[in-house]
């Protein structure tokens, strides 16, 4: 089978967070099963250009419709982990993705629509029919949208679209001149079965849009999928959700063993598994000495997150005092986007300076995070809402144990020590409900008290999380049952 994914991400080269990961993973999952994939993502500045092989210019001169204009390109394409990717590159004078980052200016809607747009115009002029085209999130919402308002009657008929949910918090909610400028008809598109916003009356809303006119659609998690049909995690698009119920479904991401694997990854000092969980020791040194922490006998207990209010930033730092007060460890690896969050942990930074037991490190780093998964004792991940966590499963491979809010995937993939119905060789974590830093205490401190007085069950803990299957396997079948399915 053919397929195209199409995001504003992809790990190794364009990571803010999971989607990178979900992009990366899931297409080496179906290239390794033997499909054709294509990966489709606009040619950024802030590109990983070192992981890019044979980056070279496969279409020149490639005219985007702008508003009542056009807009040059040209199309790169290189090999990344030998998985094949397109690069758009504009030479627009707003400069879409010569911006230093990936999100997070104020044109964003602009920005990716441009990119949907591109996609399809360079899909169509160089004669492009993928069975499917896979697209994520708000920011590739218009690929089905302009596939079935333009580009099917120019010929574009075979390709079938599956869209994924990986946030309901970012919908892109737009003014109708976002439509205008790829060429959408507002007064056709602006009606309440389309893409009018359900909250915000008159403005577009892009995720709707792919919601609306995919052919299939899925969340990460069956979890996730549940909470934003039933409850107020659908963020206003419960109703749209329930209505399409027959073409959606929650699928759980897998993570890519190849990238996350204590056995292989060169950022640790020593390799181990679960049949050499010593060795773990050695990163737990390392990473010491990496963030200037005491070696002592304390476990570690980590964050590494985005720190949005999605991920629960007030339980966070009220658990970094907690870890202290109880004689632990803490490392927290995070970039705030918001600056008053960013403030508040540079100031938690300072406070604890001098502290042999606390380090904050407050930026993307990706070789730190795979030497804190390996040397980290605990993982806390208290979201307010998650569709599905990569954190957790990251985690749990490299033998730490995931302390979580009992929402979205976490809730799919973490088992409680204690209060489980699951065998005991399938529990690997710990689960609270409240969104209060009482609940989060009574789970941390059932961690932390067997950590201290039962380290044997502990390892047990870490190994049933490490033996765990949550690769691409399953949901790799999954998706590709789904791609069978629409292709009838
Ligand atoms: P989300 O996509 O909501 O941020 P996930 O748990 O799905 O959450 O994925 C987060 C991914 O981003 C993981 O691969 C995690 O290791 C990585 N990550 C998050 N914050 C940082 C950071 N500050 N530095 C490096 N990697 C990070
Ligand atoms: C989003 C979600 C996260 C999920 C990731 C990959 O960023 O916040 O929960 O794991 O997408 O699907």
């Amino acid at each position: 089978m053919y397929i195209a994914m199409v995001s504003a991400e992809c790990a190794p080269i364009a990571k803010a967070g999971g989607l990178g990961d979900f992009v990366q993973g899931l297409a080496r999952e179906l290239a390794i099963r033997g499909n054709q994939v294509e990966i489709f993502l606009p040619k950024y500045d802030v590109l990983r250009f070192d992981r890019i092989w044979n980056l070279t210019k496969c279409h020149r001169d490639l005219w985007v419709p702008y508003y009542d204009q056009w807009v040059h390109c040209d199309v790169e394409c290189g090999e990344v982990d030998g998985l094949k990717c397109y690069f758009i590159d504009e030479h627009a004078r707003e400069n879409f993705f010569r911006r230093g980052k990936i999100y997070g200016e104020p044109d964003d809607p602009n920005r990716f629509a441009f990119y949907c747009r591109a996609v399809l115009e360079f899909m169509y002029k160089s004669g492009r029919h993928p069975d499917v085209i896979h697209c994520n999130d708000w920011q590739t919402g218009l690929v089905p949208v302009l596939l079935y308002e333009i580009y099917q009657a120019l010929g574009m008929t075979h390709s079938r679209v599956c869209y994924t949910l990986h946030n309901m918090g970012h919908q892109g909610v737009v003014g109708e001149h976002v439509l205008r400028q790829v060429g959408l008809r507002p007064d056709r598109l602006l009606v309440m079965e389309r893409l009018l916003d359900p909250v915000s009356h008159r403005a577009g809303n892009l995720m709707k849009g792919g919601i609306v006119f995919s052919n299939f659609v899925t969340t990460v998690s069956p979890r996730y999928a549940w909470e934003i049909q039933h409850t107020d995690q659908g963020m206003g698009l419960q109703g749209v959700l329930q209505y399409y119920d027959r073409k959606f479904g929650g699928v759980l991401n897998g993570i890519d063993y190849s990238v996350w694997n204590p056995e292989l990854d060169t950022h640790l000092p020593k390799p181990y598994g679960p049949d050499s969980l010593p060795n773990k020791a050695a990163s737990k040194r390392a990473l010491r000495e990496r963030v200037g922490l005491e070696d002592v006998f304390k476990p570690i207990i980590s964050v590494v997150s985005r720190l949005d209010r999605q991920k629960g930033v007030d339980l966070i730092r009220h658990a970094i005092y907690h870890t202290l007060k109880s004689g632990c460890q803490f490392v927290l690896l995070g970039s705030a986007p918001e600056p008053k969050v960013n403030e508040l942990f540079w100031g938690i930074k300072h406070e604890m300076d001098a502290n042999p037991d606390c380090h904050l490190e407050l930026t993307y780093n990706e070789e730190l995070s795979h030497l804190i998964y390996g040397g980290a004792d605990m993982i806390l991940i208290p979201s307010v809402y998650e569709p599905c966590g990569l954190t957790q499963m990251i985690a749990m491979k490299y033998g730490v144990v995931p302390i979580v809010r009992r929402v979205g995937g976490l809730a799919d993939t973490v088992f409680d020590a204690n209060y489980s119905d699951k065998p005991f060789e399938e529990r690997n974590g710990y689960l609270f409900d409240e969104l209060t830093p009482a609940s989060l205490e009574a789970a941390m401190d059932r961690a932390i008290g067997l950590w201290f007085r039962f380290p044997e069950y502990f390892r047990q803990l870490r190994t049933n999380g490490m033996r765990a299957d949550n690769s691409w396997n399953k949901p790799g079948q999954q998706y590709l049952d789904i791609y069978h399915h629409l292709r009838g």
